[in-house]
């Protein structure tokens, strides 16, 4: 009978339920509190503490469908995935687990059960092994469930290897919870080549292992010695497309309706007809892990985790291209994806845009360089002599066209060539090594010490302290004293200089001995030694002398502020854009700091100053900052932040502000938070595909800058007026140059009246200064006349009347400018030959002028 993943997950969940077990969603890919394992690979995972009885939930059994990426780690297959029947990057592990609870009976009964009753798989199909020595689980398949002895297969550890290293014996890693195992297989058929567990040709694909039941009674120490675990427990691990590969009738995984959908979403979108094209298989399985690792939190990068991503994408993508796909495809298959994975698509389909978002720019930035790159990889090939391609050439296509090196194998592999992987890596540490000399701080510091003697650091606690001169470093070369001014490197045997580390720029300062005083401009750790680079100052310096070392404190103190605001940003980033936000990078500086982290798009103007309040609201709080040195599992207990692919020692250093920070951290701090003072960001951009960078000020440098910006904004002020004044006047200007023109232009409105030449005219915003010098100027032109000019400007009129010398016995300005501005409002007067008034009804203006020139008509 057909049952399709979705029904196969939903009918395990449920048996397993009503066989008391707690139905548990599956935990992210990224592991919560192990940050030595690359990916979540197994259903177990996240009970690992449980099993240790380091952490007790409210049950004792539990079921999950747990999502799990196997790619990219040491032994990684990413190369096969979409070549054989069973290589995935990404799989959904079945599981059932008992914490001390039920152990090997009832976990063998319930398995079979399930097989051959609920999804009715034929028992005569099915094979079993147990490991070697584990006679009480023989004796439950084979008198219990009736597994006839012959199908009953006992599988010991593998010839010359290690005790316990066997098909049968499941271990985590190195380290952590382990047991026996006993495995379920399914027999395929005869037309498949291949042999039961434990014959020559296991290998084949005839009989394939469904189901791994661990009894987990161990936790293995570092030393390989086993302790008990609190109390024997059950793991157990089922491939979902396995069994659902068996509920279908067909042998691959990418026959099973998942696949088969997805290859035809993918054919489609990129217009293949032919659907037994491997490429398909390969960008159907990638879709899978490329779209969940990114829904758990992790972003294309060229390091660790997000690495691992990229060269995922990447490789999709190159199949993409081989299939002719000419533009961006593969963010394309989220959304059916999203439908496709049924009842185990919520997660994604509730991220569907973002994790399209993130595909879409890494397939278009690859995009750009892919063809140019397999251009120059095509032409590699053809002039390869013999069958490798040099390690040079692989090289140069990640560094110029970010061809990760399995990418570039895949393509090499497909023409019948290998790759030079170890002159691969060596032109990778050839370029780490260029790039670690770049960033030292100058040629005079690039002294490659070898130190001696350790370093104790006495500084968490102050910044002065004694110790004894045990090494001096001149070019490299150890040297017995300084009696120049050289660069130098000087080791101490206690300091209380800080060596740059975690982010935390080195401390600067003097070291001072009875002879003389060598000045520190950098700290940097040497081995377990502590360098203070520097010149001597003054007199000179031996080894074996006692020397007070004293760092700059007011640098240190602002350093300080600087780490503990940095430790705040990072808690208010999780709180305001959500718990993806993981550290990428950081700088702690005297004079700011800077922090990269994982997000996708800009942190908009309202996120960055909640963010900014929330940090000034933590520095209120004034919480002190608490150190404690714990063992690594304690701190992940306590859930301190820790960063991935960093290696931390047994016992780690735990700093804490309050509830509301906890972070692994070996730096210099502030005693309260209110220390701080006051936190300002002062930009945020974007430095690489979903790596943002925020960089902010504290202390008396943010309270600054709030001056500076108050006296920015003054400045700007005093400038927009002073602009505005100058326009104004130059309005002015313009009006006069106006009104002028407009003179010389009234000059032709003269008419005769009676004899007498007479100009009335209404004017419209001419300066009424320069009225005078315009009448003046009329008259002038004039001869003999009389001029009455009524002047409309802001929203007042201006009155103004000249009459020449001869005329004046007749007509005098004052009492004609007086006619009018009574009509307008105003009153008025002045000499017979000019006079000015002023009005306030500008309405009345044109009729005012217009009795004027009557009254006028009747005096001359
Ligand atoms: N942890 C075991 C495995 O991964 C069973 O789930 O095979």
């Amino acid at each position: 009978m057909y049952m399709s993943t979705d029904e196969i997950r939903t009918a395990f969940l449920k048996f397993f339920e009503s066989k008391g077990h707690q139905i548990v969603p599956s935990s992210s890919l990224v592991p919560a509190d192990d940050p030595t394992l690359l990916f979540t690979n197994a259903g177990m995972n996240q009970f690992k503490d449980t099993f240790l009885g380091v952490e007790k939930r409210d049950y004792t059994r539990a079921t999950s469908a747990q999502r799990c990426v196997r790619a990219g780690g040491k032994h990684n297959d990413l190369e096969n995935v979409g070549f054989t029947a069973r290589h995935h990057t990404f799989f959904e592990m079945l599981g059932n687990f008992s914490f001390g609870d039920y152990f090997k009976q009832d976990a063998i009964q319930y398995a079979w059960a399930f097989l051959t009753e609920t999804i009715g798989l034929p028992k005569e199909k099915l094979l079993v092994t147990v490991y070697e020595t584990d006679d009480e689980a023989f004796d439950i398949w084979h008198q219990q469930i009736g597994v006839p002895a012959d199908r009953i297969v006992r599988i010991g550890d593998k010839e010359g290897g290690k005790p316990y290293e066997s098909d049968n014996f499941w271990q985590m890693g190195d380290t952590g919870p382990c047991g026996p195992c006993s495995e379920i297989f399914y027999d395929h058929g005869e037309h498949i080549w291949g042999g039961p567990p434990g014959t020559p040709e296991e290998d084949g694909d005839r009989f394939i292992e469904i189901w791994n039941i661990v009894f987990m009674q161990f936790n293995r120490q570092a030393d390989g010695t086993m302790e008990n675990l609190p109390k024997p427990s059950v793991d157990t691990g089922m491939g979902i497309e396995r069994i659902a590969a068996i509920k279908q009738g067909v042998h691959s995984n990418y026959e099973i309706d998942v696949f088969q959908q997805l290859i035809k979403q993918v054919a489609e979108i990129i217009g293949v007809e032919d659907l037994t094209n491997q490429s398909l298989r390969v960008v159907a399985d990638h879709i899978r892990s490329c779209a969940y690792l990114i829904v758990d939190g992790v972003m294309p990068s060229n390091e660790g985790r997000g690495y691992v991503l990229r060269r995922i994408i990447r490789r999709a993508v190159r199949h993409g291209n081989k299939l002719g796909s000419k533009e961006a495809f593969f963010y394309k298959l989220v959304g059916p994806l999203a439908t496709i994975m049924g009842t185990a698509g919520e997660d994604l389909r509730a991220q569907q845009t973002m994790v399209e978002k993130v595909l879409k720019i890494e397939e278009d930035n690859f995009g750009r360089t892919l063809e140019r790159g397999m251009l120059m990889l095509e032409e590699a090939l053809d002039k390869v002599k013999g069958d490798e391609l040099d390690g040079e050439t692989v090289f140069k296509l990640y560094d110029t066209y970010g061809f990760p090196a399995d990418l570039t194998n895949d393509v090499a592999r497909e023409r019948g060539y290998r790759i030079d992987e170890a002159g691969f890596e060596a032109a990778m540490e050839a370029q780490r090594q260029r790039a670690r000399e770049a960033g030292q701080f100058g040629t005079d510091y690039n002294q490659a010490i070898k130190v001696e003697h350790g370093s104790d650091f006495c500084g968490y606690t102050g910044t002065e302290g004694t110790g004894q001169i045990t090494e001096i470093f001149v070019d490299g070369d150890t040297v017995d004293s300084l009696v120049s001014g050289d660069k130098a490197v000087v080791i101490l045997d206690h300091t209380p200089f800080y060596a740059e580390a975690g982010g935390q720029c080195g401390d600067t300062g003097v070291i001072d001995t009875d002879q003389g005083r060598f000045t520190v401009t950098d700290t940097q750790k040497a081995g377990q030694a502590i360098a203070h680079y520097g010149s001597l100052s003054e007199g000179q310096l031996s080894v074996g002398a006692q020397a007070t070392a004293r760092v700059d404190a007011a640098r240190r103190h602002a350093v300080a502020m600087n780490h503990s605001a940095t430790h705040l940003l990072h808690a208010a980033l999780r709180e305001v854009l959500g718990k993806h936000i993981a550290q990428k990078g950081s700088l702690v500086r005297p004079d700011g700091l800077r922090f990269d982290f994982s997000h996708l798009e800009p942190v908009t103007a309202d996120e960055l100053k909640a963010v900014e309040r929330i940090v000034n609201q933590q520095i209120r709080e004034n919480s002190p900052v608490q150190t404690e040195v714990m063992d690594i599992e304690a701190a992940k207990q306590k859930g301190a932040m820790a960063l991935f692919g960093e290696k931390y020692d047994d016992q780690v250093r735990v700093l804490s502000m309050g509830d509301f920070s906890i972070e692994l951290c070996g730096g210099t701090h502030a005693t309260r938070t209110g220390d701080i003072g006051m936190f300002k960001i002062v930009s945020e951009a974007g430095i690489a595909a979903g790596v943002r960078r925020i960089e902010a000020i504290t202390g008396q440098a943010a309270i600054d800058s709030v001056y500076q910006q108050q006296a920015d904004y003054e400045a700007k002020l005093d400038e927009a007026q002073s602009k505005a004044k100058a326009l104004e006047k130059q309005i002015q200007q313009l009006k006069q140059k106006l009104a002028a023109q407009e003179s010389a232009g009234l000059i032709n409105q003269v008419r005769e009246l009676n004899g007498v030449k007479v100009l009335i005219s209404q004017l419209d915003g001419a300066d009424n200064k320069a009225l005078r010098s315009m009448v003046d100027d009329l008259k002038n032109q004039m001869g003999s006349g009389i001029v009455l000019l009524g002047n409309v400007a802001n929203d007042k009129v201006g009155l103004i009347a000249g009459v020449t010398k001869d005329l004046t016995g007749t007509v005098k300005a004052g009492e004609l400018v007086n006619l009018v501005a009574q009509q307008v409002g105003g009153k008025g007067g002045g000499r017979p030959d000019m006079a000015q008034a002023g009005g306030s009804d500008v309405s009345a203006l044109p009729n005012a002028l217009a009795s004027a020139e009557t009254w006028l008509a009747e005096q001359l």
